[in-house]
């Protein structure tokens, strides 16, 4: 088993990482004493996968504990199904001693996240990660919250787990599309932080993708051990924590001016080579540099050029208004060699332009 620590104080958790993790989860949180009883708050989708499996090994540890679902999909990513969710628990008689477990992906950890952070003024929580985003991601650093119609995760808090459980097994059931947005995510944490990483990616390529686990595990436990040291420097993104945005300020608006329709792992994925190439057109990084990022992106199956189709005024005009922009400038990470970046809002629109 690996186990890294999140330094925060009173708020420091564990991120427990193994093969199989499911089946005790029961015994570990037992011994933690996290919580009296629990919810595990599950999507229709990975509760038939998965709850089974963790409610036997709650029940084989004496844990009292009831599955809740909502419907998967980033369309429940919002209030409504935060108030379902809380009515259900009030309904089953949780109280301030009990607690929650997110079982599932990135869309689940935030919204159980969120309840917990809201529910009786707060209640504790438990990560268990399924998808490779939340498990590289999401499921570490405490941002939680939820989708309104004026823009995605609008409305949230930071709210940090009392552990993290990752078990690598669940990532051989992913569909490829959603192994894919993970690994636009794994990229990122190479080119900001660690280029031993981005070598190990390299080298590792096809057995990441053919998923074979105590390489994923490696994988995992580098990305989560690079975002803990983010979070425990910068927990509320005052400055340090915004590397984590590399390729996805351009993501976004490209993914906003999709409607949607393309999948996040690949905006990021198109983001991630634009600003490489607007590192590279600012001097910033060399053009070898430049090409093995865009290289790497795009061996992983993953897109390096936003299609013509999308208008460039409308993206423009997507990363003017995105909620991290201020007074209309746009913040770019900006690589400055493999594992190093700098953030900064002075870029010329003609430059954007030139990228896009
Ligand atoms: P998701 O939770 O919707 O999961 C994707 C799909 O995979 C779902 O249909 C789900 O049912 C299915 N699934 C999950 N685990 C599975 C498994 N093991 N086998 C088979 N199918 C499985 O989406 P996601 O990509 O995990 O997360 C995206 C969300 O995460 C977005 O809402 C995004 O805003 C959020 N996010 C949050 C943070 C954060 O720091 N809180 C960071 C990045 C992204
Ligand atoms: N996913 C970006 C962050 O947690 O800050």
């Amino acid at each position: 088993m690996k186990e890294l620590h999140v330094g925060l104080g009173d708020r420091a958790y564990p991120i427990l990482i193994e093969a199989g993790l499911l089946d005790r989860v029961g015994a570990d949180l037992k011994a933690r004493a996290v919580a009296k009883r629990y919810a595990v708050i599950a999507d229709d989708h990975v509760a038939g996968l998965y709850a089974g499996l963790l409610m036997n090994s709650l029940t084989a540890a004496g844990i009292a504990a009831e599955l809740v679902t909502f419907p998967r999909g980033e369309a429940s990513k919002h209030l409504a199904t935060v108030a379902a969710l809380a009515s259900e628990l009030a309904q089953r008689g949780f109280d301030r001693r009990d607690g929650l477990i997110a079982l599932g992906g990135g869309v689940t950890g935030d919204i159980t996240g969120f309840l917990a952070a809201v529910y009786m003024r707060g209640i504790r929580f438990v990560q268990v990660p399924t998808t490779l985003l939340a498990q590289v991601d999401s499921s570490v650093g405490g941002k939680t919250g939820v989708d309104i119609p004026e823009g995605k995760n609008l409305v949230g808090v930071f709210y940090q787990p009392r552990c993290v459980y990752i078990d690598s097994q669940a990532l051989l059931t992913l569909p490829e599309a959603e192994l894919l947005n993970g690994l636009a995510e794994v990229i990122k944490y190479g080119v900001i932080a660690d280029r031993d990483f981005f070598d190990f990616l390299e080298e590792k390529r096809l057995a990441i993708l053919a998923r074979e686990l105590p390489v994923l595990e490696e994988v995992i436990k580098i990305c989560c051990t690079i975002k803990a040291r983010v979070v425990e420097a910068d927990e509320r993104e005052a400055d340090l924590r915004r590397i984590l945005n590399f390729g996805h300020t351009i993501g976004h608006a490209v993914e906003a001016a999709s409607q949607y329709a393309l999948a996040h792992g690949s905006a990021v994925a198109m983001g991630m080579a634009a600003v490489v190439e607007l590192a590279r057109l600012q001097g910033l990084l060399v053009a070898d540099e430049a090409a093995r990022i865009r290289q790497l992106i795009s061996d992983f199956g993953l897109p390096v050029a936003i299609p013509p189709a999308y208008d460039r005024q409308t993206i423009i005009g997507y990363l003017k208004t995105d909620k991290k922009t201020v007074a209309g400038r746009p913040f770019f990470v900006l690589p400055t060699a493999i594992g190093k970046v700098v953030i900064t809002d002075d870029v010329a629109e003609d430059l954007i332009r030139a990228v896009l």
